[in-house]
């Protein structure tokens, strides 16, 4: 299982070290850290396994504000999540510009996590899978290429997907794509089992409870639990 705590804008280099410090990643479990850009290097220096959270698809170039994955690569981080829904809703991150990250991260030799998801709004009116099938459809399978089913309106919340809501889109997203999925969305050390244990969620995205590293290594013990 892998279970990977996305920082969003939260840890600078100190408060990551200090993180660094007091977690220790039980056995039988991969737990992976994704903090913003600046800390990125410290984090990999202090032994964490170490993704980012957004990539480029060129190497180099004019693209103020962009970080490209040779760069990634050369200060020791293994993967990146892209699509993340803050992206799209805040950034105007598109199917596209999604497809085009992953695709040229995975070329580069990183690991990629691609956020999935459906709005509230888009569940209530039934068109949850139209909606993973379209963000899903510009992706390709490979060998490093991980799925994070995250529903927008679990993010953040409070509000979890229930297991079975949770289950269904999960067996949904591999009915179109052979990858291991994640689930996230509000996942926190007291939900954590009932999420990882259903059929077909390979690990979790943790925002919130990412941040702390006593809950982040609760949740990453329950994970190496169920798996055993
Ligand atoms: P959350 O965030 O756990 O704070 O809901 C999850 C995510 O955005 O990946």
């Amino acid at each position: 299982m892998l279970v990977a705590g996305n920082w969003k804008m939260y840890k600078g280099p100190a408060e990551t070290r200090a993180f660094a410090a007091a977690f220790s990643p039980p056995e039988g479990v991969e737990a992976v850290i994704c903090p913003p850009f600046v800390s990125l290097a410290g984090a990999v220096e202090a032994g964490l396994t170490v993704f980012a959270q957004n990539v480029h698809w060129e190497d180099e170039g004019a693209f103020t504000g962009e970080v490209s994955a040779p760069m990634l690569r050369e200060v020791g981080v293994v993967g990146a999540i892209v699509g993340h829904s803050e992206r799209r809703q805040y950034f105007g991150e598109t199917d596209e510009t999604v497809a085009r990250r992953a695709a040229h991260a995975l070329e580069a030799g990183l690991r990629v996590i691609a956020c999935v998801g459906e709005l509230e709004e888009e569940r209530d009116r039934g068109e949850t899978e139209e909606v993973l099938r379209r963000q899903l459809s510009v992706l390709d399978p490979h060998p490093a290429l991980v799925i994070a089913y995250e529903p927008v309106w679990a993010i953040g919340t409070g509000k979890t997907a229930t297991p079975e809501q949770a289950e269904e889109a999960h067996a949904f997203v591999k009915s179109l794509l052979d990858a291991p999925v994640l689930y996230g969305g509000s996942v926190k050390p007291e939900n954590a089992e009932e999420l990882l244990s259903r059929p077909g969620v390979d690990g979790a995205l943790v925002g919130g409870a990412s941040l702390d590293p006593d809950s982040f290594a609760s949740i990453c013990a329950t994970a190496a639990r169920i798996r055993s």
